[in-house]
């Protein structure tokens, strides 16, 4: 199997977004996992009428992911329509940094897929609480 790249993982996520259910915000953002298999999981973001259960793509593809015993990440990409590109939220930051500790992050605005800014899971998240101690 070819190695997937950055376009072609970030083109996952602008095609996952199309599914996003955000009826509040208005705000899709669509996510796509590769794992070093070159597997790739999609997820978007699904938002509910009490907001705070509102799920981020990121959290969506992650969970879809590994209850589907999909692990071993190697990148993220991240698509929204954002100036600048969306920057993962708090949440989305910690369980990417226990479950896809090593992996890059890459973002991009769905206006301009192919300018894509990279990052590491560590960058995003530096001292991060990986476990609880025993
Ligand atoms: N959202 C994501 O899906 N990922 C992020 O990293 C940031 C925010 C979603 C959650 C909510 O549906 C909408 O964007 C507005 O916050």
């Amino acid at each position: 199997m070819a190695k997937t790249g950055k376009l072609e993982l970030v083109m996952a996520a602008l095609k996952a977004r199309e599914r996003a259910v955000a009826p509040y915000s208005k705000f899709k953002v669509g996510a796509a996992l590769l794992t070093s298999k070159g597997e790739i999981i999609t997820g978007a973001n699904v938002e509910s009428a009490s907001y705070g259960l509102t799920c981020c793509a990121e959290r969506i593809a992650l969970f879809k992911a590994l209850t589907e015993g999909k692990n071993n990440f190697v990148a993220v990409a991240v698509v929204a329509r954002a100036p600048g590109a969306p920057m993962p939220c708090g949440a989305c930051r910690q369980l990417l940094a226990e479950y896809a500790t090593d992996a890059k992050v890459w973002v991009a605005d769905s206006k301009s897929p192919r300018q894509i800014k990279e990052f590491t899971v560590r960058e995003l998240l530096p001292a991060a609480f990986l476990e609880v101690p025993k």
